[in-house]
């Protein structure tokens, strides 16, 4: 098998295409397994393509073989047929459809075969969307690797770390193209070329006619990256990210108080950056305690959904914007709430799970907040409340705050700020994690059962009450039920007297 490109035994290149001719050869073997799993050879033209082979090539192992040929159905039952094995109609692209073999008894054991379109596989490897992914290899019927066909020059342009659409009608065609050009960018780290990233320009209204799942599994893959703000902001300046989000328009150009010496949209940039930096050095800003940030934020989407609501954590600013007369400052007052509520809607049209939903609106309502507890005199009653409501959420509110005291170098603040900022979070953590984690999880030393037992009869602050209570266990002020008892007892008799 020859990739077009010359060995020379003393090049990297040479012990890279090695390294690639043994990734092809494993996972051909693993093909031919499943081709040598069926007696009724001979089989329909195959072919290896799409991601599988750009992966092989850039030498990494491929999440899934991908078989391109004809009658893909009939060939994906002749495969299975009479043995244990589970065929799933996909579609991985919109109208092409997939035929997903899974082994039942190792459901590791994965093989799709995708209908080829057109009469020749290069029909089919020109309707891509990538140069990159409109690579194929023909498989012999030993299962073995054949042929390279790469009509569209695809192997040059891994090779210069190009990402060029095979076609001008590309986008057109399948305008989620666009996110993914911008995400294999991310992914690869390779550079969109200019006449792709003016065909991606051009269509980018037609995103709206796709589907919110799509564009968000896309915009997560994106957001999980370590520098996914390079790649947002390049998505900014094609216009992409006011399609999705609409919301980020009365953000540019929005002008702020002397805290900050960027608008409302270049300040949500930086922050976006900051979070990113922070993710990135968590050793740096937290020590120590760095692995209990990256486990809390290295599970369910955390880390990119972090980084979303950076970018959008002052959306509430533009409509709550105001003036003090007195002062002559710019005020956004209850930016929070309006930005929470407002994300609540933008996650609801991108049908985020409830979870997520629940998490980004928090961390809007939140952004704020987190500022004030910062404040000297907080209490450690305060905190522990504080701690109470938001739980392991904590963590990633105090990220946010992070970055988005870093985000604000106005006149009006002082850089002593951002220091100290960073110093009492990471002291936080560690109070979090050493004393009020254990405190928190500790149960009720009374409930509302007890209070009646005791021939107290409900009244409508019981709920005040016991909360009062359980505050007061936090911060250790009773430590036993007795205490606890007499406590309530005693805050009845004051509501009743
Ligand atoms: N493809 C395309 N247009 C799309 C989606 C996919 O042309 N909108 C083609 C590409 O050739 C791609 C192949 O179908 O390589 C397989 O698609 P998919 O599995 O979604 O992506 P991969 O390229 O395999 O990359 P990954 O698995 O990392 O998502």
């Amino acid at each position: 098998m020859n990739f077009g490109i010359p060995l020379n035994r003393t090049s990297a290149v040479y012990h890279q295409q090695k390294k690639t001719m043994k990734l092809f050869l494993e996972n051909t073997i693993r093909l031919s397994q499943w081709l040598s799993a069926d007696v009724k050879a001979p089989f329909p033209e195959l072919y290896l393509a799409g991601g599988a082979v750009r992966d092989l090539m850039l030498g990494k192992a491929p999440k899934d073989v991908d078989v391109v040929c004809k009658n893909a159905r009939t060939f994906a039952r002749r495969l299975t047929r009479g043995k244990d094995m589970a065929l799933v109609p996909m579609e991985k692209k919109p109208d092409v459809p997939t035929f997903r073999i899974v082994d039942r008894n190792a459901p590791d054991r994965v093989l799709d075969i995708t209908e080829m379109r057109g009469e020749t596989i290069q029909d089919d490897l020109y309707r891509r969307d990538f140069t990159i992914n409109a690579i194929a290899v023909r498989i012999g019927n030993n299962g073995h690797p054949d042929d390279v066909i790469d009509p569209t020059g695809g192997q040059a342009d891994i090779a210069a770390k190009i990402i060029r659409n095979v076609d001008g009608s590309a986008f057109e065609s399948d305008p989620l193209r666009i996110l993914r050009a911008f995400r294999f960018a991310a992914q690869l780290e390779f550079a969109i070329e200019p006449a792709t990233e003016k065909n991606m320009q051009a269509s980018i209204m037609l995103l709206t006619r796709i589907s919110v799942e799509r564009i968000v599994s896309e915009l997560l893959l994106i957001l999980e990256r370590p520098v996914a703000s390079e790649t947002i902001r390049r998505m900014d300046a094609t216009g992409v990210l006011d399609v999705i989000f609409p919301e980020i328009l009365p953000m540019k150009g929005c002008p702020q108080n002397d805290y900050h010496h960027k608008d409302v949209w270049g300040h949500s940039l930086l922050v976006l950056e900051n979070s990113e930096n922070i993710l990135n050095h968590l050793e740096m800003f937290f020590g120590d305690r760095s692995p209990l940030i990256a486990a809390n934020l290295g599970e369910c989407h955390r880390a990119p959904l972090l980084k979303l609501a950076a970018l959008l954590h002052d959306v509430g600013k533009p409509s709550t914007r105001g003036l003090n007369l007195e002062t002559g400052r710019i005020t956004f007052y209850g930016h929070d709430e309006t930005g929470s509520a407002m994300m609540s809607v933008i996650t609801e049209r991108l049908k985020l799970p409830v979870r997520d939903r629940e998490f980004l609106s928090l961390l809007l309502s939140e952004h704020l907040h987190v500022l004030d507890m910062s404040a000297p005199n907080v209490t450690w009653r305060t905190l522990m409340r504080w701690f109470r409501r938001l739980g392991e959420n904590v963590v990633p509110v105090i990220v946010l705050g992070m970055a988005d005291v870093q985000g604000a170098r106005g006149p009006a603040s002082r850089p002593e700020a951002i220091a100290a900022y960073s110093d009492w979070s990471r002291r936080m953590i560690v109070q979090y994690d050493d004393a009020a984690r254990r405190q928190l999880a500790q149960r009720n030393l009374i409930s509302g059962h007890d209070l009646m037992k005791l021939g107290v009869s409900p009244v409508p602050r019981m709920g005040d009450i016991l909360k009062h209570v359980r505050d007061a266990q936090d911060v250790g002020d009773v430590i036993d039920k007795e205490g606890a008892l007499s406590l309530a007892l005693r805050m009845l008799r004051d509501i009743s007297a």
